[in-house]
């Protein structure tokens, strides 16, 4: 037990080296913070974790215990000697933290906005990177897509409050915060995207015609930059819009550039049309490498399946391999990534909502593919 009351576990440095890692992974060493967190979040982890030495990317893990489940047994969230010791690593990789459905010993927000989302505030993940290749059956069969949602600003800044609490004139406001610099920063990481792709299309999702604020400085932003980027189609859909066409038609999309709330709403449903949330891998991305970057699942702890071995570890597998993208193993990345898709494309009863396959032995198809 530290200082801050941090508990260490004893055996939490875990060296994890893949097999053939002389010749198939770049051979650096990566340390890297694990937050395993509540319900389904450790199981899922593993299988990814077990995914990356397969490839051969040699990783040092340093588990956390933070989530849900910590909070209640200790009453800390993200102790500021925690935060400071995470700093320190090249990547964090995480499960999911939340508690059961109608628990109510952790009241709304503690865990999102004292851990999540303080740790996409302080480590600056400015981008959070969510991509999504329909699966065999699903809605969004054939499309590749991937959504730059802003990470830090918008509505989840935390601006506004509450005035005459309590009474029947209770006022609550909530503000939208949108900086120049923030826009484009996210603006620009998309067009970087959308340049390597194929497809060179970026869409701006909004909501311009009402948002004339947020929205017109989001335009603009896009509109200029883009003339940095003369190769990168632009094209402009409102929020609402955008969810149609998700459903009906969501192969037009290739990149779609967005704010932070629009982005956490699509994001979900662009995860149920391509196959559910089980599928759905994000980066939090500090692009600018001014600290650690965190890789986690789309999806929560979901509490009802946790402990039966039945949990899709898919979009943990997939989140890992974005972050050897990112670590630099591309080698390592690439067949993560190929495996994953294969795997997909021929295993259908293994993805499908009727699936019997177990959380391990859909690890241990993918690792053995690599
Ligand atoms: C997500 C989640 C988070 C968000 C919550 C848990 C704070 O829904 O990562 O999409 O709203 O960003
Ligand atoms: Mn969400």
């Amino acid at each position: 037990m530290t200082s801050d009351g941090y508990e260490s576990s004893g055996n939490e440095q875990g060296r994890i080296e893949g097999k053939g890692s002389s010749t198939m992974s770049s051979d650096k060493d990566h340390e890297i913070a694990v937050i395993g967190g509540d319900g389904i979040g450790p199981e899922v982890l593993a299988e990814a974790l077990k995914v990356v030495a397969a490839a051969g990317a040699v990783l040092t893990t340093v588990e956390y215990d933070l989530g849900a489940d910590r909070y209640v047994r200790t009453g800390e969230v993200l102790s500021d000697n925690v935060l400071e010791e995470l700093r320190g690593f090249e990547a964090i990789l995480l499960g999911a933290v939340g508690p059961p459905v109608g628990d109510t010993t952790v009241p709304p927000g503690t865990l999102e906005r004292g851990l999540l989302l303080r740790l996409r505030f302080e480590l600056d993940l400015y981008v959070n990177l969510r991509p999504f290749i329909g699966v065999p059956g699903s809605i969004a069969e054939g499309a590749d897509f991937v959504v730059i949602r802003e990470n830090t600003e918008g509505t989840y800044a935390g601006e506004g409050g509450f005035l005459r609490k309590g009474t029947p004139q209770e006022i609550a406001t909530q503000g939208s915060v949108n900086t120049r610099m923030g826009a484009e920063r996210c603006a620009r990481f998309a067009f970087e995207l959308a340049q390597g792709r194929p497809t060179r299309k970026l869409t701006l999702v909004h909501k311009t015609n009402v948002l004339t604020f947020a929205g017109d400085l989001w335009q603009r932003t896009v509109n200029e930059v883009a003339i940095e980027f003369p190769e990168v189609a632009v094209d402009y859909n409102h929020v609402d819009a955008a969810c149609i066409y998700l459903v009906e038609q969501p192969s037009r999309y290739d990149v779609i550039v967005t704010d932070n709330l629009f982005g956490d709403i699509l994001t979900d449903l662009a995860g149920a049309v391509s196959g559910g949330i089980g599928f759905a891998a994000s980066a939090n991305l500090n692009p600018a490498r001014s600290g650690p970057s965190l890789f986690e699942p789309v999806h929560g702890a979901a509490h009802d399946i946790a402990g039966k071995g039945i949990a899709n570890p898919l979009a943990a597998i997939h989140s890992a391999a974005l972050m050897l993208d990112f670590l630099g193993e591309m080698d390592a990345a690439t067949r993560v990534h190929k495996a994953i898709n294969e795997y997909i494309a021929s295993d259908h009863a293994g993805v499908s909502a009727s699936s019997t396959a177990s959380t391990a032995a859909i690890g241990d198809a993918i690792a053995e593919r690599l």
